[in-house]
């Protein structure tokens, strides 16, 4: 009987499933560590070889204390060094494999988090896509469920819902995004579920307009729009039965949304004073609502464990949200991080409701730039 070798590339998929079921694993990082500072997989081991694994040197790796006993995945930015990486571990007896496609890939991995709601009949996971730190949400109740913010391939949605017993009838967006194409209108086109859009001018395929106060129903739940202008002019945040707020990019658990993308100075100034008024309104909420923000600025763990904080926790993080009008403009503008890569043409595809020819990734490379801390 001959021994099946497991297939030395591994895909995201599978890395991911590793991950997600605690397998025991060694990701092992070896690009340079300028890029690893943009991103990493959480958790990841990191030795700084890949110029002499380029070069050649067959002891790239020789010096770095890599476990033994538990196989070691290799990683780096396009899948092709990590190859040589693989492949100088398995000659000497290491369980070794390749991550296909490297971090660019990796972009599209994703775990998920249950959020403990106490005052809802309604079940929320948390999904995340971890290496851009987009967060979207499945919340389900009494069969139905809705998704808010779809950044990852509708399948991912589909199987949760269906591992849960639920048809996914509402696909929601808070706001048209910047940083990530929205995978809400293919999603809602695959479930048959009604795609639900902030009113705005922008947006060009059919949508349903979400106004202020308009309600949606998941099973006997609901979940309440709540106009929060600022980041972009119709953003959006969704109250679930008085105890959650899906915050979008307007509030975050330790910074606001940024108010100057697509916008000119003057623009930007007016936008940051909308936003002002807009946490103000979300702010006086009950101070035990569970805030559920549109993204992290750190790649999401596979830790099962919900990125999540009570308003009164981020009130206390977030300094800006204690100051006055003129105070909060003054501090947001001085603080403006660069702009997130390729925004304009992600907004203009969001606009459109498309997606681009080929690898959607090419465009979404990079860690999330939407938050202002
Ligand atoms: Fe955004």
């Amino acid at each position: 009987m001959t021994h099946h070798l497991p297939s030395p590339i591994i895909d995201v998929d599978e890395l991911r499933a590793m991950l997600a079921e605690r397998q025991p694993v060694t990701v092992l990082d070896i690009r340079k560590a300028e890029d690893r500072a943009e991103w990493a997989i959480p958790g990841s081991m990191h030795v700084d070889a890949y110029e002499a694994l380029k070069a050649g040197d067959p002891d790239a790796l020789a010096a770095a204390a890599i476990p033994m006993d538990a196989p070691v995945v290799t990683i780096c930015g396009a899948g092709k060094v990590s190859i040589t990486a693989m492949e100088q571990l398995r000659h000497r007896g290491y369980d070794a494999r390749s991550l296909a496609g490297g971090m660019k890939a990796w972009s599209l991995a994703w775990n998920s988090a249950d959020v403990p709601v106490l005052g809802s009949a309604a079940t929320v996971i948390q999904v995340r896509r971890t290496g851009k730190g987009c967060l979207s949400y499945l919340i389900g109740n009494d069969g139905q469920a809705v998704v808010i913010d779809a950044a990852l391939a509708p399948e991912v949605y589909q199987d949760l819902a269906t591992q849960h017993g639920w048809t996914i009838s509402h696909v929601v967006d808070t706001h048209v995004h910047a940083d990530h194409l929205s995978r809400s209108r293919l999603l809602a086109e695959q479930t048959g579920a009604t795609l639900h859009v902030p009113e705005q001018d922008r947006v060009m395929y059919p949508f349903t307009p979400v106004r202020d106060g308009d309600i949606l129903g998941v099973g006997s739940s609901r979940i309440v729009a709540l106009r929060t202008p600022g980041h972009t002019l119709e953003s959006t945040c969704y109250f679930l039965d008085g105890e959650v707020l899906f915050t979008g990019d307007t509030l975050f658990l330790a910074g606001v949304g940024r108010p100057d993308l697509e916008a000119s100075p003057e623009q930007a100034r007016a936008r940051a004073r909308l936003l002002h008024a807009s946490l103000m309104r979300l702010t006086a909420l009950p101070p035990g609502t569970i805030i559920l923000p549109g993204h992290t600025s750190e790649p999401a763990p596979f830790d099962h464990r919900p990125i999540t904080a009570t308003l009164t926790d981020v009130i206390s993080r977030v300094g800006m949200l204690g100051l006055s009008e003129e105070a909060f403009l003054d501090a947001i503008l001085a603080r403006i991080p660069p702009t997130p890569p390729n925004h304009a043409r992600i907004v203009a595809l969001n606009e459109a409701g498309e997606m681009p020819d080929g690898d959607p990734t090419d465009l979404e490379a990079g860690a999330n730039r939407c938050a202002v801390s």
